[in-house]
């Protein structure tokens, strides 16, 4: 959470920091601001809300400064206020810090520097950090007095720091993502690519205990103790355009619409070029087939991915279990060398899901992480990464990266089950993998139909929405759900079909629909499921291709084109990302930023 930006350039900055804090909002948006270098002190402007409130600050009371630093919160120390934004600086205000992560011995840190007399202004942990600078700095040497500073820490941090009369910001990470970019005459920082995609490609992932220092003319990396590093370059390969909303109102119907080409790309990087077979490109056969079980651990919608690809291979012989990644570390399963952890996790930086990985890791099990973002904590913590290929996702909701990572996880459960010993690979393993070549299509079809508005609209006015399914249809109703109540803020619950009768019966009246999901397996049992609703009095609506023998049973239709069930349910998913997409529009919710939410979760 939180994001955090530099530019130092030769030129103005002012614009580019705050795009880079635009295309950062999705961390959080409680607050904004950022400060400048211009020779003539450091200029600092903050405001609580949006960046677009920062922008409007920023016409009455303009800044410039070829040097700049800029941050948008998700607060955690302190409440939302102007006081909390950052950047924080000392008492002189001629050193600016932005922070993103939690310096856990602020206390102690903070009662020390009150003890030398140092008052500060606001409630959050970040504050000690220009203070402990201006404690070291002599007024001659500032990469000395912030590494002395920032080997004071402990918690976690991505953070930069700008001095004033100093063309420079110098940068820190442990545990925090921070990436630099390098354009022709000028250099960013940024804690994802995604703030300076417009202007570089050409990048490089800092580690855990690098600092960086950045002038107009060269960049230095070292160890905390100064020893130069030596880091790669490395090219993006996420297309600009997509961390812009183009012709859209928000983000996220531009992200589920974008669907047929992202999942195009997912696809394409798992199967061979000829497209018909499996190419999944890790471990080696001889360590797979000591694999006994696997386990999914992962957060939130990727959770619910991991749930589907753990049906999937349970589907092919295989132990397999989804854990929610907070609680897995709470009683986690046993696990053992024969054990495969999956750690599912678009950002590659959710702390839950970092956390787990590294139970899973010490226990010693084989650590693989199926992630969105080359360079994130995750690939850096896993024995083997494997990438979903679905460009940058800037909703804060997800849409196109829970298919790239269903169909990423369903390949790969195919893979496994071809050289695990108790995996029975598909017996339809060519009609999967048609299914898997004609998704692209199905979804375009699928975000061309117009079914998912008109239904939104119609059950507008519900007390309560409910998803229920078997199977594959199960993770999908979770995860309908999760969607719906996070950006409408409409109560929504997503259950086993079969539950319903052991008690969420109880809350359904003819006031609360419930979307029943065929997925081509096990219908039969949950049409008689959805009856059940029915009866009591509410609509039922299948989510079901043309023609099945649900929909004249039933009182509403969402249609699917025809699929092989493994690939229905990523369909079903699909229109009803549609469905809460349009009930929030109609409410007129905050779509791409839900209130309390932000897209990377990396706190615990
Ligand atoms: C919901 C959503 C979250 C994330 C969760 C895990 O729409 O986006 O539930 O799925 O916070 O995030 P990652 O996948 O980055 O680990």
């Amino acid at each position: 959470m939180c994001g955090i930006v530099g530019r130092v350039g030769d030129d103005e900055a002012v614009e580019r920091v705050v795009a880079g804090l635009e295309n950062l909002e999705y961390r959080g948006y409680d607050s904004a601001g950022l400060a400048l270098q211009n020779g003539a002190g450091l200029e600092v402007r903050k405001s609580t809300g949006k960046v677009q409130e920062l922008k409007d600050q920023l016409t009455v009371e303009s800044a410039d400064g070829n040097v700049g630093i800029g941050h948008t919160r998700w607060s955690t120390h302190g409440a939302p206020t102007e006081e909390n934004a950052h950047p924080h600086t000392n008492e002189t205000g001629d050193i600016a810090v932005v922070h993103n992560g939690i310096v856990e011995n602020h206390s102690s840190l903070r009662r020390r520097l009150e003890r030398e007399g140092v008052e500060f202004t606001s409630d959050t942990d970040t504050e000690v950090i220009p203070h402990l600078v201006d404690h070291y700095y002599d007024g001659v040497d500032p990469k000395w007095a912030f590494t002395r500073a920032v080997r004071e820490l402990e918690g976690s941090y991505a953070v930069a720091a700008m001095f004033d009369g100093e063309d420079a910001v110098f940068a820190a990470r442990q545990g925090s993502p921070l990436v630099l970019g390098i354009d022709e005459d000028q250099y960013f920082l940024a804690s994802d690519v995604s703030a300076f995609l417009e202007y570089t490609d050409e990048v490089v992932y800092l580690e855990d205990g690098d600092v960086a220092t950045v002038r107009p003319e060269i960049v230095t990396v070292t160890t905390v103790e100064g020893r130069p590093v030596d880091r790669s370059v490395e090219s993006v390969d996420w297309n600009p355009e997509e961390v812009n909303k183009g012709a859209y109102d928000h983000y996220m119907l531009k992200e589920i619409e974008s669907q047929p080409y992202s999942l195009t790309n997912s696809i394409e990087s798992h199967l061979t070029d000829a497209g018909d077979a499996i190419d999944v490109d890790v471990f080696d056969p001889a360590t797979i087939a000591g694999f006994e079980e696997v386990q999914f651990v992962a957060c939130g919608t990727s959770y619910h991915a991991g749930l589907y690809a753990a049906n999937v291979l349970n589907e092919a012989g295989i132990r397999a279990r989804a854990f929610r990644a907070s609680e897995y570390q709470v009683a986690a399963d046993p696990v053992s060398e024969e054990t495969l952890v999956v750690a599912v996790t678009q950002s590659g930086e959710t702390a839950d899901t970092l956390g787990a990985m590294r139970t899973a890791s010490s226990a010693g099990a084989h650590v693989l992480t199926v992630t969105n973002v080359a360079g994130s904590t995750a690939v850096r913590t896993a024995d083997e990464s494997l990438f979903i290929h679905a460009g940058p996702e800037i909703g804060v909701a997800a849409t196109k990266t829970f298919s790239s990572q269903a169909v990423t996880l369903s390949l790969l459960a195919q893979h496994l089950a071809e050289y695990m010993e108790s995996g029975t690979p598909h017996p339809e393993l060519d009609a999967v993998l048609d299914g898997v070549r004609s998704l692209p299509g199905d979804l375009q079809r699928v975000v061309d139909s117009e079914s998912a508005s008109m239904l939104a609209n119609y059950y507008l006015d519900s007390d309560a929405f409910f998803f229920i399914g078997r199977g594959l249809g199960y993770s999908v109703a979770q995860e309908a759900a999760l969607k719906f109540k996070e950006i409408t803020y409409e109560h929504a619950e997503g259950f086993a079909s079969g539950e319903l009768k052991h008690g969420p019966l109880a809350m359904v009246t003819p006031r609360t629909p419930v979307f029943a999901i065929f997925t081509g397996s096990h219908d039969e049992k949950t049409l008689m499921n959805a009856k059940e609703a029915q009866t009591r009095g509410a609509d039922v609506v299948a989510v079901a291709p043309d023609g099945h023998p649900a929909i004249d049973e039933t009182d509403a239709h969402l249609p699917l084109p025809e699929t092989h069930p493994m690939w229905a349910g990523l369909l079903a998913n699909v229109q009803l990302q549609l469905l809460s997409y349009h009930a929030a529009n109609e409410l007129g919710r905050s779509i791409d930023k839900p209130r309390n939410l932000a897209k990377s979760v990396t706190v615990e």
